[in-house]
């Protein structure tokens, strides 16, 4: 019922235009049938517009990492999400919890963010999880309820199904250390509840929950198989095509 998304999360890590034109080029034969799973590509804002033009007329989205909330003015340093949206960027990556830890960005910030995305009709791709000291202390839910609150505060449901919602535990971006298939699930059945409680069953059903945090080729499937995860954002294992279309394949798979 609901697509699967997969997500490509480059961060700092790969974005000059040749390191850009040597990933897509190479991905996008490979992903060319795929018709079942949204892919999405998040390169550096630097990269955005090499991005876009080579994946011109193919199944490949491209999204930026971040943007501001106000569209023009005296913002040193901010990307402009009208100037996303004229470039042809058609996602964004809002409240990373890189961007929430180590630039400090709050959860009233990201729902700022979060509903200026949804006016200029850029798709919104929004994280949430909790830090590991949070799952060991017993918190991992209320910690979630609390971003939920804040994060989403105020959107309509017309606005939420537009929403996607990448999960992603802290303690495994980056970190080589997985959820399992079923800690996951348990966390989005949960999210979905949630959902299910501010608007209703029916709205809770069509929102797509994203799984994140050291997706690999090798953990993919049994990820993707869970009934309420929606595909993945994935960081390291996006930047080469080869483990990347892996993983696009998984979700692919799990829509037969
Ligand atoms: P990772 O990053 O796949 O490298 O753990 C995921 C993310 O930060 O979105």
């Amino acid at each position: 019922m609901r697509k699967p998304i997969i997500g490509g999360n480059w961060k700092m890590n790969r974005g000059t235009p040749a390191e850009t034109k040597e990933m897509l080029k190479k991905l996008l034969p490979l992903v060319k049938k795929i018709t079942n799973v949204d892919i999405v590509i998040a390169p550096p804002f630097t990269a955005l517009i090499s991005a876009i033009d080579l994946v011109k007329k193919s199944n490949i989205r491209i999204g930026a990492q971040n943007m501001y909330f106000e569209e023009k003015g005296a913002f040193t340093g901010e990307v402009s999400p009208k100037f996303l949206k004229d470039i042809g960027v058609t996602y964004v990556i809002l409240g990373h919890s890189e961007r929430r830890n180590i630039f400090k960005e709050s959860d009233e910030l990201v729902n700022q963010k979060l509903k200026k995305a949804l006016a200029m009709k850029i798709n919104p791709i929004v994280c949430i999880g909790e830090h590991l000291e949070e799952r060991e202390a017993g918190k991992t839910k209320e910690i979630i309820q609390n971003q939920i609150d804040k994060t989403f505060k105020d959107l309509t449901k017309e606005e939420i199904i537009k929403t996607v919602i990448a999960y992603e535990p802290i303690w495994a971006i980056g970190t080589g250390k997985t959820a399992t298939p079923e800690q996951a699930e348990e966390i989005h059945v949960f999210i979905r509840e949630i959902l299910a409680s501010k608007f209703d069953k029916q709205t809770s059903e069509l929102v797509r929950i994203q799984y994140g945090g050291s997706i690999k080729p090798t953990n993919a499937k049994e990820l993707f198989e869970k009934e309420n995860i929606d595909g993945g954002l994935v960081g390291g294992a996006s930047l080469e095509a080869d483990s990347l279309l892996d993983i696009i394949k998984a979700a692919d798979e799990t829509t037969i």
